[in-house]
């Protein structure tokens, strides 16, 4: 296993739209044994392959509290979406950034796991934002593109301005 490289917003290469995995192989399994080392390493409780720069449609997730409960999206569809939460959301790829963004509350995902099997979920609360979440940045948008375009520019600066000092 490897610890792979996060992209850090805003990265271009975050707006690349993924593309549906055709054969889960062991490059697949491979990739997703990488990215969940990644997420733990971290620590977070959701990645995206647009995430460690591999444009396929991979989510790797854990939101238990203990982090032995790994869930696996493989080309992920949101099947139904019903009523709207706000949660304040972070992400791996803007650290340090928590800001809120209303979603479905309830959701029903269908994916494939690691052996390549579909499965159907039906989502609620917290696994149902990071789902979202996730789904988005396979689409290559990330979370604090849903602020005020005003936020989202003195974000930038700010996250710029810490990389720089940082280099
Ligand atoms: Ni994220």
């Amino acid at each position: 296993m490897a610890i792979l490289k996060i992209l850090q917003y805003p990265d271009e290469r975050l707006h690349t739209v993924a593309k549906p995995v055709s054969t889960v192989t062991a490059a697949t399994r491979k990739l997703i044994n990488d990215m969940a080392e990644t997420m733990y390493a971290a620590p977070g409780i959701g990645l995206a392959a647009t995430q460690v720069d591999v444009h396929e449609e991979i989510i790797v997730m854990d939101i238990s509290e203990t982090h032995d409960q790994l869930q696996i999206f493989i080309n992920p569809k949101i099947l139904e979406r019903n009523g709207e939460t706000e949660c304040e959301e972070g992400c791996l790829s803007v650290p340090g950034v928590y800001e809120k963004v209303r979603r479905a509350e309830h959701i029903i995902v269908q994916a494939l796991n690691e052996r390549g099997e579909p499965f159907t979920l039906e989502a609620g609360g917290l696994l149902a934002v990071c789902i979202q979440h996730e789904m988005d940045h396979l689409k290559g948008k990330v979370f604090v593109e849903y602020l005020s375009l005003l936020k989202q520019s003195r974000l930038k600066s700010k996250i710029k301005k810490r990389q720089r000092e940082t280099m």
